[in-house]
């Protein structure tokens, strides 16, 4: 450690409560990495703050000694934006937990930005409301993180991405400023909307310290379904007719390809299959609703019409709680990839909704024709435009050709008019292939908001742009 470091240090535990700066040498492993499976990087100092004034004081010392700050939320991130970088300072907002108010004229909750996702939502059905905001990782990533990833899930198709639930932030920018803009109104023009530039922009322009969500009404019918259909086209026109049939109740629409579906069901002996049956595609159809007498019959009604179209071979409507878990276990089990699969090459790609199936079929025939023994799986949030697909190939081990699926998939990808990331954002693992979807004009505007936010470039560095 140099002197300069040294006394960047004292400086920052100076200005802290005590226990708030760990140093390096003794940060927890946990803190060291993030879920991309890049190889753990120890940082200068950890960095836990309880108060906004401790991010402001933190960002402030680092911008006056030019040291990187690494702002982390509950570290589920895929795209490895939380991790950390050589001689970053981590500043890890798990002590800023818990919920400030929940006002219910406004429908809104004020949470702390390191409180849990699945902590918001508990506190939201307490209250009598619902926070719709849902993923795998609910209960360990944060409501910061969510916000910073404008991380999509399961129930986007009716309720948006985690863009669509704030209503105000406070954030502190890279020089310490502090921004509050805690609006709770559903309108509010006045002026730019700066919010929306903190959303998405994974710690890149400022740290989040709280924020101000939309709580909706809690449904007080939810139906649930596992549809077996023959082909994509029949995917859409299950899509199409649950649209049409169930309006604004249609909840979420996740479909899984045999890929997906028998390699799950076949590594993971612990889940019960609901279907024999192997080689069709699964779709997962919820509705939720407000008409206890009716919403189970219009449900099955739907169903019903589309067997008889044709668009469904079979399906299974879950008749308790326990059956539809049983229902998403499967679709739940992504966090086993590890285990069933081993390393993966993982992607969260949109594509026009109408050209999924057939670059499924063409992604699969060219990453099997360059790896004759991969296994690729296919998912996703088919009615958000977004597929999910986790590549392994078993005979390179723990040296998986990633940059090489990496280029054909985003070549692909960028051919078909989608996008390198519909969800997950950007990080350090997909800024190489930024440009296969921004525009040169795109990514200059980027980089000047950067530069005007955070000239110093101080804040989560070589992250996105
Ligand atoms: P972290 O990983 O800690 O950080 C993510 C990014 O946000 C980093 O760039 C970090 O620097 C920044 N950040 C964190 N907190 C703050 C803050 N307070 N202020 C400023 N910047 C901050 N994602 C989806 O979108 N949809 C899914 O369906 C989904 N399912 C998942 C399932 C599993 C099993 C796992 C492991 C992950 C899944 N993810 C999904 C990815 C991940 O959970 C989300 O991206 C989540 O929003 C990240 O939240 P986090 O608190 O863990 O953030
Ligand atoms: C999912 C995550 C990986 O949808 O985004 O399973
Ligand atoms: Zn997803």
């Amino acid at each position: 450690m140099t002197d300069t470091t040294a006394d960047f240090l004292g400086r920052l535990t100076a200005a802290l409560p005590s226990g708030t700066v760990v140093p390096g040498a003794e940060a927890p492993e946990r803190y060291w990495h993030d879920w991309s499976g890049l190889a753990p990087v120890r940082p200068l100092a950890v960095v836990l703050p309880r108060e906004t004034e401790h991010v402001a004081a933190t960002l402030r010392l680092c911008h006056e000694a030019g040291i990187a700050a690494v702002p982390q939320g509950g570290l589920t991130g895929l795209a490895g934006g939380a991790h950390p970088i050589a001689g970053c300072v981590v500043l890890n907002l798990e002590r800023m937990n818990g919920v400030e108010e929940v006002d219910p004229v406004m429908a809104t909750i004020t949470v702390k930005a390191g409180t849990p996702l699945a902590t918001v939502q508990a506190a939201a059905e307490e209250a009598g409301f619902a926070f719709m905001l849902d993923l795998g990782a609910r209960g360990s990533c944060a409501i910061g993180g969510n916000i910073s990833t404008n991380a999509g899930g399961n129930r986007v198709i009716r309720y948006g991405m985690a863009r669509e639930h704030v209503l105000g932030l406070e954030f502190v920018l890279a020089d310490g400023t502090v921004v509050r803009s805690l609006n709770k109104m559903l309108k509010n023009n006045a002026g730019y909307d700066l919010k929306q530039m903190l959303i998405g922009s994974e710690g890149t322009l400022g740290v989040i310290t709280r924020a101000v969500l939309r709580l909706q009404a809690k449904p007080t019918t939810v139906s649930t379904a596992l549809c077996r259909v023959a082909d994509y086209p029949a995917v859409l026109a299950l899509l199409t007719g649950a649209r049409k049939r169930l309006g604004p109740s249609l909840t979420a629409f996740e479909v899984m390809w045999p890929s997906f579906y028998e390699t799950m069901y076949g590594g993971l002996p612990q889940l019960r299959r609901p279907f024999g049956t192997a080689g069709d595609i699964h779709v997962i159809l919820e509705a939720s609703g407000f008409d206890p007498g009716r919403d189970a019959e219009r449900f099955e009604e739907c169903l019903a019409a589309l067997v008889e179209d044709g668009v469904l071979i079979d399906v299974i409507v879950a008749g308790s709680e326990r059956e539809t878990k049983e229902i998403w276990a499967v679709r739940e089990s992504v966090s086993e990839y590890g285990r069933v699969l081993g390393r993966i090459i993982a992607f969260d790609i949109g594509l026009p909704t109408t050209t999924i199936g057939d670059f499924v079929e063409r992604a699969i025939a060219a990453l099997t024709a360059r790896w004759p023994d991969v296994r690729a799986l296919t998912y996703g949030h088919i009615g958000d435009s977004n597929l999910h697909l986790v590549v392994n190939v078993p005979s390179a081990g723990q040296h998986q050709p990633e940059h090489e699926v990496d280029d054909l998939v985003y070549d692909m990808a960028g051919a078909a008019g989608g996008t390198i990331s519909a969800e997950h954002g950007i990080g350090t693992v997909k800024k190489p292939y930024l440009n296969r979807s921004r525009t040169p004009a795109e990514l200059a505007t980027m980089r000047r908001l950067k530069q005007a936010l955070d000239p110093k470039g101080i804040l989560n560095p070589g992250k996105v742009v």
